[in-house]
This record gives structure tokens, C-alpha cells and sequence, in this order.
């Protein structure tokens, strides 16, 4: 990465810096180990999104995609990561409200050099794109925005505006897509799903896909009491390090006390709808903020990619 832009991911991913000698590949590497036992088949979705807008570009351009993306909660720039390398002409801007994540998605993005843009910004703020346009350069318009479980936490309300901010940064014809949590207000539903959901996680740990893969509803009945009154499976069960843990020890390495961690977000943490909410909910809204098209892309259970195309 050239100084100049070492310089402007500096100024644009906060004041914290990572301390001299930082193993930050070690702590990348253990984002990646924790998100996937909060993701089902966190891979395979990455995949499908890039293989999604990539082939949406492809289609545009008709020799070869160079699309301009956003990800929004980039996060360490996992999923940016996985756009820049499967579009070597694509340049991504990667948005999120936490400094210390965005250390680590600096470390892991500098080999991409000008392609991978990094800001600190609060999805929930009116003025975030305009910000951005100042800040790190992000363009009036823009061909695809992406978010991976990173939109449930915001209420419904703030999501609302967000899907009209994003329509608005769109191209006309522009690809938005999103993997995350989508509830059931059905709530024997969303228990048969969390069960699955969680029987999965220990199934992938453990190495057993026939059974990770078994469709939970195949044997049981979803509307029955038996199903309605059963106890999640235990979420813990072989797997490795819960999210809580992470930022506990990452921050610590970072140097920061406890209060300086908890203070280090932009705007403050104030919680979402951890469950997701139900699908139809965001094809409404997606439609009402100016998308056709809007579909489910892939789903399992209560995890989904849905999205859609701003209206020409
Ligand atoms: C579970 S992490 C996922 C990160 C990344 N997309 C991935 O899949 O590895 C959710 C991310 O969303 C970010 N986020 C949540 N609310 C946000 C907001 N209001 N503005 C910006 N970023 C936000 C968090 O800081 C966090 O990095």
C-alpha cells in the first residue's frame, strides 16, 4: 500500500492504531473461525454473493467486471476480501462504525492497495454516503451494495431509511444483496429454526455434514406442540470461541480497558432485532424504497440472502 493511501485509511478508520508487531493474521484468521459459527455456510454464502455481482457486471458490460461495490458492517473486510479477489478490476468501499474492525480489515486489505477503501461511519446517520463522498471518495453512484449479518442490528425503522439511502447510491438497474438473520413472527417457527440452526453449527464443527444438511422439518411437524415446546439445541456444542470472547481478548491486545472498548463505537451500540426480521418484511420494504425485482436469493431456515435491483 503507497503512503498516500495508507494515509487516508488512517485518517478514515479512527484514531486507534494496531501496536508495533501486531499479529494482525492471527486475529483475522479468528474473526473468520467466530463468524462461522454464527453464519450458517458463511462461505458458500460469500460465494453466491460475488458470483451474484460479478455476473451482474459481466452481464453490464459484456467483457469483463469492473464493478464499484459497497459493504456495509464490512467488518475485517472479510467479505471484501472475497469481491476484490473474485473481480480483479473492482474497487470496494468498506463502511462500518467500529474503529477496531476496521484495523484489522486495513491490515488485511492493504495488498489490494487503491481498489479496497475503508471508512468509519454510522449506517444509522441521515448524511453517511455524503460523508463518505468527501472522505474516501465513494461515487455519486454505485453498481452493487452488499452486507453480511450486519443489518440486523439495526431497528426496523433506521433499516427502513437505510434501504432508501441505498437505493439512492445505486445506479438504476444497481445490484443490493444481503445474508442475514431473517425471523419468523411465528414463534413455534422461529424455535424449530434456531434448533436446526443451532444443530448445524455443532454438526459443521464436528465435521458431520449429512447431518448439518438433514432438513429439520423432514420428521417433524412445524406447527405442532411437540415441536412449538422443544429446547433449542445447545448452541455451544463443538464449537470454538463465542463472539463475546473475541472482542474481549482482541481489545485487550489492542491495549484498550474495558471502558475504552465499550466506548469505541461510533454513535453507540443500541441494539437491533437479533432474530432478523421475516423476509416478506424486507421485500416490502426493499420494494417501497424503490426496488423491483426483490427476491430470496438462498435461504436455510432463518439465515437468507435476499435483495434486489433499483428500479431503471
Ligand atoms: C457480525 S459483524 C459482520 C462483519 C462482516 N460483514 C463479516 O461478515 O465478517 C457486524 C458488523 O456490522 C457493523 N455494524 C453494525 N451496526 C452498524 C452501524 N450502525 N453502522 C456501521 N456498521 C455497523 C459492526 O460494527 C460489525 O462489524
Amino acid at each position: 500500500m503507497g503512503t498516500k493511501t495508507a494515509k487516508a485509511i488512517t485518517k478514515n478508520v479512527g484514531t486507534l492504531t494496531l501496536p508495533p508487531g501486531f499479529d494482525w493474521q492471527h486475529w483475522v484468521e479468528r474473526w473468520d473461525r467466530m463468524q462461522a459459527r454464527y453464519l450458517v455456510k458463511r462461505e458458500e454464502r460469500f460465494a453466491l454473493l460475488a458470483r451474484l455481482v460479478r455476473g451482474e457486471a459481466t452481464h453490464r458490460e459484456g467483457k469483463g467486471p469492473s464493478a464499484q461495490v459497497v459493504d456495509l458492517g464490512c467488518g475485517p473486510g472479510s467479505l471484501m476480501e472475497v469481491m476484490l479477489d473474485a473481480m480483479p478490476r473492482a474497487e470496494v468501499w468498506g463502511i462500518d462504525f467500529d474503529p477496531a474492525a476496521l484495523l484489522l480489515a486495513r491490515a488485511r486489505l492493504a495488498r489490494y492497495g487503491e481498489r479496497a477503501h475503508l471508512a468509519l461511519a454510522d449506517l444509522r446517520s441521515p448524511t453517511w454516503a455524503d460523508g463518505l463522498r468527501i472522505l474516501v471518495r465513494l461515487p455519486r453512484e454505485v453498481d452493487a451494495v452488499i452486507s453480511a449479518t450486519a443489518l440486523h442490528w439495526l431497528k426496523p425503522g433506521p433499516l427502513a431509511t437505510l434501504y432508501g439511502q441505498i437505493a439512492a447510491l445505486l445506479r438504476p438497474g444497481g445490484l443490493f444483496l444481503n445474508a442475514d438473520h431473517v425471523g419468523s413472527d411465528y414463534p413455534p417457527l422461529q424455535t424449530a429454526w434456531e434448533r436446526h440452526r443451532a444443530e448445524m453449527r455443532a454438526a459443521q464443527h464436528d465435521g458431520r455434514t449429512d447431518e448439518a444438511d438433514r432438513n429439520p422439518l423432514a420428521d417433524e411437524n412445524p406447527l405442532g406442540a411437540n415441536l412449538g415446546s422443544a429446547e433449542p439445541a445447545d448452541a455451544n456444542s463443538g464449537s470454538p470461541e463465542p463472539w463475546d470472547e473475541f472482542w474481549t481478548a482482541y481489545t485487550a491486545a489492542l491495549g484498550l480497558d474495558a471502558a475504552e472498548a465499550d466506548a469505541r463505537v461510533l454513535g453507540g451500540w443500541n441494539g437491533g432485532v437479533e432474530q432478523g426480521l421475516p423476509l416478506t418484511w424486507h421485500l416490502d420494504a426493499l420494494r417501497e424504497a424503490g426496488f423491483g425485482a426483490v427476491d430470496c436469493f438462498w435461504r436455510c431456515d432463518c439465515d437468507a440472502i435476499y435483495g434486489g435491483f433499483k428500479l431503471l
